[in-house]
């Protein structure tokens, strides 16, 4: 029998040419948006907030949505279509009879999975004569993934970036300033809704649904800008499910099919992309897959309550049903801080709600997570984003128990973004400090 291929690849021209709507498989229809009892309506207010096309594509009932070719291009400039990898050295080293493969999203000119809506988004926005994008980022992955599109289409670019993470880092700024973009520590004073956060706190911290009302009051008071979203929404999954499409692919190509499929969540994006394809054919070709998502302590939003919530703080969205915690909720600010919000899309909520999807949260002192990443790091040489470790580890629980089970399953995982610019982070958490150790503080985790 010949060897496992460690990559698995595809051709250009093997690209998906279309996104995936999963809406029409649903076993039920998603819950719409809302409008909350008072105040004016939101759901009106849609189209002025929104860029046309992505609204269409929100409610669209078409299976397939057509990639435009110029946006195919575009994809392609970015390095799509991208790896599937067999983890061959982890599984030795684990001594699991599972076998893990793992999509390459880090392979982005940015650093994630970003990207793949940001260049939809700025594309589409160009095509409807806006000039100027807003948004959030907690992150700063999508941020720069939008200062990125906007830069290759033409556009300004305004970020307002939580403050908690646009403290630590300075990299990432300087990268999407060098993009073009204009950003902000969130809350701001350039808003009137940051604005009266930050007079009674400087040093607030922010939060993704703070960023959020800022950058739609920020777009709703220019007729040039519109604003953009990183997560959450339909039209932000159906973008990304050029992930889970080029991945199905790949399991052809491999002759194998996923027993797990794993991915950590914040809104829900990049999990979404990676498994709604996979949720497809468990809805209409009864296969059966376990998809599992990673989350943190400090915002288990699919442990929370199934109910109808704002997207944002200022309640300027409509109402959404999904998995909350709470829109005004505080959070305790984590290294994986792209994880740290209070909703998850209306999308995977529903498939949480009818028993499809599961979850699992992480400790918030992120030790247990960063030390399963060191040893894929070790073993695979890829340096995850500390999102995509909550990936990486939650895959190695898994293979973890197949071997002491003995069972030979097939676990796919997602790895969401590169963590080039967040080695602070893992420092930090790992006690490594620059002058005394050179070494994380680390003792071997399972022997690796
Ligand atoms: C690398 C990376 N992975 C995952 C996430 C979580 O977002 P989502 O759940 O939308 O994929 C983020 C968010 O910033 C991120 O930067």
């Amino acid at each position: 029998m010949a060897a496992p291929k460690r990559q698995i690849p595809l051709d250009v021209d093997e690209a998906p040419a279309s996104w995936y709507n999963i809406l029409p498989d649903l076993p039920e229809p998603l819950p719409p948006p809302l409008d909350p009892d008072q105040g004016p309506s939101r759901v009106a207010n849609l189209p002025n907030l929104l860029i046309h096309a992505c609204l269409a594509q929100e409610m669209s009932a078409e299976r397939w949505i057509p990639i435009p070719e110029e946006l195919c291009q575009l994809y392609a400039q970015a390095g799509r279509p991208r790896p599937l990898f067999r983890a061959l050295s982890l599984e030795k080293a684990l001594r699991t009879p599972a076998r893990l493969y793992y999509k390459s999203e880090f392979f982005s000119p940015t650093g994630s999975h970003k990207v793949n809506t940001a260049l939809a988004q700025a594309y589409f926005a160009r095509e409807e004569g806006f000039e100027r994008l807003t948004t959030e980022t907690g992150a700063g992955q999508w941020g720069t993934a939008l200062a990125y599109a906007a830069a290759l289409c033409g556009l300004k670019c305004t970020v307002y970036w939580v403050r908690a993470v646009h403290r630590w880092k300075a990299a990432r700024l300087g990268y999407m300033q060098m993009l073009g973009a204009d950003v902000h520590a969130s809350p701001s004073d350039r808003t009137s809704f940051g604005r009266k956060l930050w007079e009674q706190d400087h040093d607030h911290p922010g939060s993704l649904g703070i960023a959020i009302s800022e950058g739609l009051e920020d777009a709703q008071n220019d007729p040039k800008a519109v604003y953009s979203l990183g997560s959450v929404l339909n039209h932000v999954l159906l973008h990304q499910t050029v992930i889970g499409l080029e991945t199905q692919r790949q399991f052809e190509r491999a002759g194998d099919y996923p027993d797990v499929m794993i991915s950590c969540l914040g809104g829900g994006s990049n999990f979404g992309g990676f498994v709604l394809p996979f949720v497809g054919d468990v809805l209409t070709k009864g296969k059966k897959i376990r998809f599992v998502a990673a989350q943190s302590q400090a915002a288990p939003n699919l442990q929370g309550e199934y109910r109808y919530d704002f997207a944002d703080h200022a309640e300027m969205t409509p109402l959404l049903k999904m998995y909350t915690l709470g829109h005004t909720t505080q959070m305790t600010p984590i290294k994986g801080d792209g994880l740290r919000y209070h909703g998850c899309s209306p999308i995977v909520s529903l498939l949480r709600h009818l028993g499809i999807v599961d979850t699992v949260a992480y400790p918030v002192d992120e030790r247990y997570v960063f030390e399963r990443a060191l040893a894929f790091m070790k073993t695979e040489g890829f340096l995850p984003a500390p999102e995509s470790a909550y990936s990486i580890c939650c895959a190695i629980d898994e293979a973890v128990r197949c071997r002491e089970t003995g069972e030979p399953k097939v676990i796919a995982f997602n790895i969401s973004g590169h963590g080039f610019m967040d080695i602070e982070g893992y420092r930090e958490v790992l006690g490594m400090d620059a002058r005394e150790r050179d070494e994380p503080r680390v003792s071997p985790i399972l022997g690796i």
